[in-house]
């Protein structure tokens, strides 16, 4: 039983698809990072491998987790999300066929093929959705699965896979021609439960990966290299029941470290290991700001007294600068001084937000792959609309550092995986609000 909101397909309701801000306003105070998005999903799909219980606690209360969620219960299993502890029962599995309207909302959603097959043997499922960021093919995770002796076949817009054995998947050596983090996250899920040893070589190292096999050895797999681009598992019979803490959120730690840039002032952000954001904060130093690290203590302190530096940024794998804070960093240097420029290597379609961002007065130009933006002081209020979920974000910092009044619409991407981008930013000194929201 889920007891948060559905899919985005059944947003709550309108009142919460819009924001309004009124800027500019400095930022001052304290608050906690929410659980991390992007570990949580895989996390959420590997626990299909145990017939068992899977406690996971500081899981975020986002759309993108409420629609895992009904995925493992359409599934057969039975979950419980109440307050920041999700648990997941996935004794009885009842289906391996994961609906198109599911897989539809969210990319992460691919990654429960590997869990059905390493568990079940066979899973057939949709194409993922997610954000319109860029063509975001699957053709990876589809040569991992068949390199583990799956056997794939594409039909209008469906996926079927099958061990060809009777036994089910077998340990292979795989080379990633590039360090997806899906297709990444799909090997190791696939693997887990496989027959002999698999090596992946050329892997992802985001923090999430490393989580993700943390997470696993909680639970009785055998996985090795973590935080290097060679993974190795050990296929083992069966897995037992575990509980595990979820890190706080990176990427959201890194968007309100982009929205202190934007609106100037200081605040703490506790929950989130600094040395998961080591480029991203070295570029807000670089920007001007001052920034104070606790790693054991997981808080990052960040004052901003004047108008950014510009900066060049170029996105990459991790640990290189991450694509996620790509347009937050834009929203930023919009309304910072000088020439900035970033080139963006991951997703093609990720200046989109450019648009909305020129309505408020930014100066950004885009050739191809890479974007100059002037800085310009102040942005204007005006009516924006989201066009994906870092996006939205970055519309909302940069209505931080703008003069008067900002709308922001269609922010159901902000909430698939932004806990409460408005209840944060308050508590932060801006003003933002939920529109409909009792004023
Ligand atoms: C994950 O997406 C994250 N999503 C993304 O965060 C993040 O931007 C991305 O990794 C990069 O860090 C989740 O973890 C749920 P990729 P993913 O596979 O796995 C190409 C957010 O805002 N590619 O590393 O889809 C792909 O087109 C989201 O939270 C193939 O060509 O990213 C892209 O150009 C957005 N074939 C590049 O690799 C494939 O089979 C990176 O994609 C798979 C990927």
């Amino acid at each position: 039983m889920s007891v948060i909101a559905k899919c985005p397909a059944k947003c709550a309701s309108d009142a919460f698809c819009r924001i309004q801000v009124f800027g500019p306003t400095p930022l001052e105070g304290e608050i906690s990072i929410q659980g991390s998005k992007n570990a949580v999903l895989p996390m959420m799909a590997a626990a299909l491998l145990h017939k068992g219980v899977t406690v996971l606690t500081n899981v975020p209360v986002i759309q993108d987790v409420a629609c895992m969620v009904d995925i493992l219960e359409w599934l057969g299993c039975r979950c419980c999300h109440k307050g920041d502890c999700l648990v997941i029962d996935a004794r009885q599995i009842k289906s391996t066929r994961v609906p198109k309207e599911y897989v539809a909302a969210m990319r992460c959603s691919i990654v429960v093929l590997g869990a059905l097959l390493g568990r079940m043997g066979e899973a057939s499922s949709g194409y993922p959705g997610g954000c319109l960021i860029g063509a975001r093919p699957i053709d990876l995770h589809l040569e991992v699965l068949k390199s583990l002796g799956a056997c794939v076949k594409e039909e209008d817009g469906w996926l079927e896979a099958r061990a060809a054995e009777a036994g089910g998947l077998r340990g292979a050596e795989i080379h990633l021609s590039y360090p997806s983090v899906g297709a990444t996250e799909q090997a190791i899920l696939a693997s887990v439960l496989a027959k002999e040893v698999t090596v992946i070589h050329g892997a992802a190292m985001e923090p999430e990966i490393d989580q993700l096999c943390r997470f696993l050895n909680n639970m009785g797999a055998v996985i090795c290299g973590m935080g290097t681009e060679h993974l190795m598992v050990q296929g083992v019979d069966s897995l037992h029941d575990s509980s595990f803490q979820v890190e706080g959120d990176r990427i959201v730690a890194g968007t309100y470290g982009a929205a202190v840039a934007a609106a100037r002032g200081h605040i703490v952000l506790k929950g989130v290991r600094p040395s998961q954001l080591r480029i991203p904060l070295t570029m807000l130093e670089r920007a001007g700001a001052r920034v104070r690290r606790e790693e054991e203590g997981r808080t990052i302190e960040v004052t901003m007294g004047k108008a950014p530096w510009a900066l060049d940024l170029k996105t990459g794998p991790y640990p290189a600068f991450p694509t996620d804070l790509q347009s937050p960093f834009m929203a930023f240097l919009a309304a910072g001084q000088g020439v900035s420029h970033i080139e963006e290597k991951v997703f093609e379609g990720r200046f989109a937000t450019a648009g909305a961002l020129r309505q408020m007065g930014a100066r950004i130009t885009i050739e191809g792959q890479r974007a100059t933006i002037q800085g310009t002081r102040p942005l204007r209020g005006a009516q924006v609309a989201a066009s994906d979920l870092r996006g939205g974000a970055a519309l909302a910092v940069a209505a931080l550092a703008a003069e008067g009044e900002t709308v922001i619409g269609e922010c159901r991407h902000i909430r698939r995986g932004y806990e409460d981008i408005c209840r944060d930013l308050s508590a932060l000194g801006a003003r933002i609000k939920w529109m409909g929201e009792d004023s």
